[in-house]
């Protein structure tokens, strides 16, 4: 498997170019650049420690939404005050981002916060998994080996060793044209690690399956419309990866949408079972800008070769 390389950035650009008009067609519908469900954020600008706005509650419940506030006291955790507990959280939070830990919402932060991001927690039972650490597992190799930020679920669950042909199908309900840049994103994760995958139809098992879901859903984690919160996927040997149905979604970059692409990349990689990287420019990392068009990174690679030793 390893000699096995990405497709060439040219044949990625071909994608783009032949494909775009597709993504533009979407775009007949005039984007609400106001309408995102992380935008209160904003208005929290230059908050601290001590202070007692009425929109800290929703700072309050977007932290406990991704997993660094967990109050005992059910009280607190739906007040505006700015205690100690929400600074530590918030200064977690700024370190996972490579923002400097101030504990202030400054500009950074609000830019970071306000982006549209993966559903999936980055921090499981206070377990903060995005932090660098000492990797056990990992062969001391060189003296410029960078610092792994990948990262796996609580007891890092995976596929058993001996399955390494994974099927998938699509949701009854799901559109043809959005079937190849997922299948797309699937030859990528096949051609940089050992698995392998097969599409399947859609009345038949599969072990991953794919489909557009939009608001609440019934797996206890809803959709939040436009924005917020763009996709999710369940630690193996779950399967079930879903695309919020409300989002504008394109095939390449396009200014207003997000690359379905990017985002399979990204969901398929909780499919196999790493979390959340720190590294910003891997898959994993959890933001997604529109527009944005990304890759597979060697952090990426190197946490499914040590999740799968
Ligand atoms: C936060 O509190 C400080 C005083 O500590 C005050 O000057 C500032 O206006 C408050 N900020 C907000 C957004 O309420
Ligand atoms: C929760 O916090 C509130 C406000 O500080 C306090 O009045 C209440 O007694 C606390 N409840 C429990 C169960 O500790
Ligand atoms: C979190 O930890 C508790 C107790 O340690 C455990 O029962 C629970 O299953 C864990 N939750 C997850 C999502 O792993
Ligand atoms: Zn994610
Ligand atoms: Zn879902």
């Amino acid at each position: 498997m390893a000699s096995k390389i990405f497709h060439p950035i040219s044949f990625m650009f071909l994608i783009f170019i032949l494909l775009a008009p597709i993504g533009h067609a979407k775009r007949s519908i005039p984007s609400d650049k106001n309408s995102s469900p992380f935008d209160f954020i904003k208005k929290l600008e230059g908050c601290h420690k001590g202070n007692n706005t009425k929109d800290i509650h929703e700072l309050k419940a977007y932290l406990e939404q991704f997993g660094y506030l967990n109050y005992p006291n059910k009280t607190h955790a739906t007040d505006d005050d700015f205690d100690d507990t929400l600074e530590s959280a918030l200064k977690t939070y700024q370190k996972n981002y490579n923002i400097k830990p101030s504990g202030i919402i400054d500009d950074e932060t609000i830019s970071k916060m306000t982006t549209p991001r993966c559903g999936v927690p980055d921090i499981v039972n206070g377990t903060n998994y995005m932090q660098p650490r000492d990797n056990k597992h990992e062969p001391s190799s060189s003296t410029f080996h960078i610092v792994s930020h990948y990262s796996f679920f609580q007891g890092n669950p995976r596929w058993p060793p001996s399955k390494t042909r994974l099927t998938y199908r699509f949701e009854a309900n799901y559109p043809t044209s959005a079937i190849p840049p997922v299948a797309r994103a699937f030859q990528k994760w096949d051609a940089a690690t050992r698995f392998s995958f097969a599409q399947v139809p859609t009345n038949q098992f599969s072990d991953l399956v794919i489909g557009f879901f939009r608001g609440n859903h019934g797996d206890g984690y809803p959709f939040d419309g436009r924005g917020g919160t763009l996709a999710h996927a369940f630690a193996p040997t779950d399967g079930r990866f879903h695309y919020d149905a409300d989002e504008s979604w394109s095939i390449g970059s396009v200014p207003g949408s997000f690359d379905l692409e990017t985002l399979a990349l990204h969901e398929i990689g909780h499919l196999l079972g790493l979390d959340h990287s720190s590294v910003s420019a891997a898959i994993m990392f959890p933001t997604f800008s529109d527009g944005e068009v990304k890759n597979l990174h060697p952090d990426d690679i190197e946490g499914i070769r040590v999740l799968y030793l």
